[in-house]
């Protein structure tokens, strides 16, 4: 798809469809007014009348009978503009490019005017990308429900911003990519396949990539991830692209950005069973995974100046003879023992490997994305995603980078008093149990092997994948949460690396040390 920028007035535009933003409780704007005297007053009647109220998700399409060039109008909502944030707004546009591919219109315009502002540019081009999204089809002899948009074309958005439209444009085309992955399904996508994803991007960029196979799983330690792997016939794999930003631009900064991205190609449970209800889900137990891929793949392209890792712990969690047990015991990377009571907790404990592997080859900084915890949807719902960070420095810029890419989070507290229920009788650390605070747990386990340094943990168990049929405004089945995220965290730390960062005096807080 192309989205190109316009300069050319609205009403001359050789499109299918003109869009114009309307937000609840708003009159059409100066801009819209032209262009509804242009449409003999069709468009202000439709608002004066409450037949089009500018909810978010409302598009309405309108003949526009010859009166200017494009062959319709669409109204569509933005929803109460004190609700307006970037997830919101990239929402409203994702419905709008939908339901535009559902009447197969090829050419779609989209109006930057009132209440919508210039900058509002890349959440209109991210948001139109996301709803580009098709899921690969795997049914055969059967077309796709809507058709594909040829050219998508701004106006009223400022000239001469075609590098800011680009790098949207990827943003979304990334978050696509995510989705895509998490779609997969697990014999599709195994842990050898998620390597080869990630040999593939490496290639394309000339970056380094190791991937780690049981036998080096085993001489380097990776005992965690070797035991959540033990009971799936796939062998599990340890996964690091590198990409050497540092030397671009003469910056001379230490910094070292880790993503770490779970990655359970499916997640039965292992002995500790799920129950078969909504298990077929567990396939996008990637999702982590998926999103730290994707990310790396735009950052290196785009050359930021900032070293960036990704690592993905790469796994199936079956049942099975060779499967680890509760109770089991099993020395950590970083020689940590930790006792496994319950099979299905291994998200944390294939992290847990991934950020020792991850400090092992330099990193300063660590970002965690992983589906850990179904407490999260209890927490905060689809919405968001909960995090938790032991870094006030830190995550006062993944917060930032959250905002501006429209992908939110919500940092859940780590309270020393919590500590205890990592304990364990045998081991030094135990996988916690279900029970009270089950995200802040999952944190505060991954937190003992951050090794100290900033790091944040964000729990995608919930905004990963809306199963919530209700919550309409939230990007329902898989959605590439916290790819967007990565990218905007990189590109803020590549502009600080100019500067002096990280701080010398970093306030670290509520570090999980024991
Ligand atoms: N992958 C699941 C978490 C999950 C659940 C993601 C539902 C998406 C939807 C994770 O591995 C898991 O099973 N977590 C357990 C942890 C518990 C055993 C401490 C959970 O949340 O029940
Ligand atoms: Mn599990
Ligand atoms: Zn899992």
């Amino acid at each position: 798809m192309k989205i190109t920028l316009a300069s050319a007035p609205a009403t001359e535009l050789e499109v299918d469809a003109l869009a114009i933003p309307i937000a609840t409780g708003q009159q059409l704007g100066a801009a819209a007014q032209e262009l509804n005297v242009a449409m003999g007053g069709v468009l202000g009647e439709m608002v004066t009348n409450a037949e089009f109220r500018g909810r978010i998700h409302e598009v309405l399409p309108m003949p526009a009978q010859g009166r200017i060039r494009p062959r319709r109008v669409i109204l569509y909502g933005l929803g109460a503009l004190h609700d307006l944030d970037g997830q919101r707004l990239r929402s409203a546009h994702h419905e709008l490019v939908r339901a535009s591919r559902t009447w197969g219109y090829k050419r779609l315009a989209i109006m930057g005017v009132e209440p919508l502002g210039p900058d509002s540019l890349k959440a209109v081009v991210e948001g139109s990308v996301l709803g580009t999204f098709e899921r690969r089809s795997r049914q055969t002899g059967q077309a796709p429900e809507r058709r594909e948009i040829q050219e998508i074309v701004l106006v009223g958005f400022g000239a001469g911003r075609e590098a800011e439209v680009i790098a949207a444009q990827e943003n979304g085309e990334a978050t696509n990519r995510a989705r895509e992955w998490q779609n997969a399904p697990g014999n599709e996508l195994t842990p050898d396949a998620l390597a080869q994803e990630a040999t593939r991007i490496a290639q394309r960029h000339n970056l380094e990539v190791e991937v780690l196979g049981p036998a080096e799983l085993k001489s380097g330690g990776y005992n965690l991830l070797l035991g959540v792997g033990g009971g799936s016939a796939r062998p599990p794999r340890m996964i690091r692209v590198r990409y050497h930003g540092n030397h671009q631009q003469g910056a001379a900064d230490s910094t070292v950005l880790a993503l770490i991205g779970k990655g359970i190609t499916f997640d039965s449970g292992g002995i500790s069973l799920k129950e078969p209800e909504h298990m077929s889900r567990m396939k996008d137990d990637m999702s982590g995974a998926a999103a730290v891929l994707s990310a790396i793949d735009v950052i290196a392209s785009r050359k930021l100046p900032l070293d960036v890792m990704a690592v993905v712990a790469a796994a199936e969690n079956m049942p099975g003879p060779t499967a680890q047990r509760p109770g089991d015991v099993v020395v950590s990377a970083d020689g940590k023992t930790v006792e496994i009571l319950n099979t299905d907790a291994e998200g944390r404990l294939v992290l847990a490997d991934a950020l020792t592997h991850a400090l092992r080859n330099g990193a300063t900084h660590l970002i965690d994305l992983a589906t850990l915890t179904g407490a999260a949807t209890v927490a905060i719902g689809h919405a968001a995603s909960a995090a938790v960070s032991n870094d006030d420095e830190f995550w006062r810029l993944v917060e930032q980078a959250s905002r501006e890419a429209g992908d939110r989070v919500w940092r859940l507290p780590i309270y020393a008093d919590y500590r205890v229920l990592l304990s364990s009788n045998i081991a030094d650390i135990r996988n916690s149990e279900y029970g009270e605070a089950g995200t802040i747990m999952g944190g505060m386990f991954i937190a003992e092997f951050a090794g100290g340094k900033p790091w944040a943990h964000i729990d995608i168990a919930a905004s990963a994948w809306n199963t919530n049929l209700e919550l309409t405004t939230v990007l329902r089945g898989p959605s590439g949460a916290g790819t967007r995220l990565c990218i905007e965290l990189a590109e803020m730390m590549s502009r600080k690396a100019t500067d002096s960062w990280p701080p010398a005096t970093s306030e670290r807080v509520t570090r999980a040390g024991r």
